[in-house]
């Protein structure tokens, strides 16, 4: 299996540009089967091991993300049923079932974290009153995995803001752990939208990136409100986290662009 690569830049004149294939769904759930073998240890001994002050800055946050990383995933798999049935994938369907239980796990972990610092665990489901609002909008796989690749870029900055503004040794370890999965899980939304994106003309092209774009300045906004107390703590003023919001949307920009890949015969399958 080649190596997992989120961009693919442009290379240097006269140099060969090496382009990646897209994996298929199999190698997806292969990749994703090896990785939930493959785990950091948590040092759990050793307690939470963070302090009032900086757990007074990141928990509200914290409690946020923990409970968005839990979603049962019920609808994006339903979504992800008629989409591979669509396009004769069967195969989707289990690599979207180990994508969540990975994002699970990353929800498990953090939940376990607020048990030992005693921080009770967020139970409501702020995605069940948006889902019924954008229901119709929500079972296309296309929006679905522009939305997740959107928040895993966010993601990205955020676990590192986390990892920065604590010296628990347990929640920088599942910072690691979540940073490390969520490259990769960037990559698999850029394929598929790469996959989804091919073919299209050029106007719709268009009209698909301006939209990204506009949903991409929301996004980035809701997460600054929602979350800029944690993200201070760990070293973000806003143009700071603006900037890179921008540059790491900018690498998922080029990485589902299906000029960036080398296409088998039956992409996907
Ligand atoms: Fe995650
Ligand atoms: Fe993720």
């Amino acid at each position: 299996m080649e190596a997992l690569m989120l961009t693919t830049e442009a290379a240097t004149p006269g140099a060969a540009v090496v382009r990646p294939t897209v994996w298929t769904s199999a190698e997806w759930s292969a990749y994703f089967r090896a990785n939930a073998g493959n785990r950091l240890d948590v040092p759990r001994e050793a307690g939470a091991g963070v302090t009032p002050e900086e757990l007074a800055e990141i928990v509200d946050s914290l409690r946020a993300w923990q409970l968005g990383e839990t979603s049962d995933g019920s609808r994006l798999l339903r979504t992800a049923e008629a989409h591979a049935a669509r396009i004769g994938d069967p195969g989707f369907v289990d690599a979207i079932r180990l994508f969540i239980a990975e994002e699970q796990r990353h929800g498990e972990e953090l939940g376990r974290f607020l048990d030992a610092a005693a921080v009770p665990r967020v139970r409501r489901d702020l995605g069940d009153s948006l889902f019924r609002v954008f229901r119709h909008f929500l079972m296309r796989m296309e929006v679905w995995a522009t939305v997740v690749v959107m928040i895993e870029v966010h993601a990205l900055l955020y676990y590192a803001a986390i990892r920065r503004a604590t010296g628990s040794a347990v929640l920088r370890r599942i910072c690691d752990q979540i940073l490390r999965d969520e490259v990769p899980h960037i990559r698999f939304q850029c394929e598929r939208l790469a996959i989804i994106h091919r073919g299209r003309g050029r106007v719709l092209g268009v009209l698909t990136a301006a939209s990204q774009r506009v949903l991409f300045v929301g996004i980035t906004m809701a997460v600054w409100v929602g979350h800029r107390r944690a993200l201070r703590a760990g070293g973000f003023t806003f143009r700071r986290f603006w900037r890179n919001s921008w540059a790491q949307m900018g690498r998922a920009w080029r990485a589902m662009r299906p000029g960036a890949y080398r296409w088998p015969v039956r992409a996907g399958g």
